[in-house]
């Protein structure tokens, strides 16, 4: 049976893992719109990996037995200033995301909760690749600067990206 605290934490990252997907949604309408579909096909399937975060917390929940609580999602910024400023607010966002894991598992260590931990191991990994992921394509972007071509060749690179 999950406590109250934790039961509260994960339900209060579920609404996180929802409101990336939102925020990456967004952003894949913004690249649409500049006529950059690869980068926007890469945001939708990370819309679509998010939606897959938030899920697995809502299943472990339950299976703990526990009280799924969705919460409201706030609204996602809709207007960009450039690629380059998407992904630095796609790098930060998933900053702020490691660091809400990282508080989720040190409250799961302080409450003895160890199934929560083995849960957030797996959160804990794609964190590191999501911050390195999105932190790469950034350094890509500023390298750019604002050369179309270059910017072309790597909205095709961002095509390429498997699943969703
Ligand atoms: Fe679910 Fe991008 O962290």
């Amino acid at each position: 049976m999950l406590n109250a605290t934790v039961q509260q934490a994960l339900n209060d990252q579920i609404q996180k893992e929802f409101h990336s997907a939102y925020i990456y949604l967004s952003m894949s309408a913004y690249f649409e719109a500049e006529n950059l579909t690869g980068a926007a096909s890469w945001m939708r399937k990370q819309a679509g990996e998010e939606q897959e975060h938030a899920l697995k917390i809502f299943d472990f929940i339950l299976d703990r037995g526990g009280h799924v609580a969705l919460q409201a999602i706030s609204q996602p910024a809709a207007e960009y200033a450039s690629p380059l400023a998407v992904f630095e607010d796609a790098y930060a966002h998933e900053r702020k995301v490691t660091q809400s894991i990282h508080d989720l598992y040190a409250l799961a260590l302080r409450e003895n909760d160890y199934p929560t931990q083995v849960m957030l191991q797996w959160f804990i990994d794609e964190q590191v690749e999501e911050e390195k992921t999105s932190s790469a394509i950034m350094a890509q972007l500023k390298m750019v600067g604002d050369s179309p071509a270059a910017l072309l060749m790597i909205d095709r690179q961002l095509a390429a990206r498997a699943g969703g």
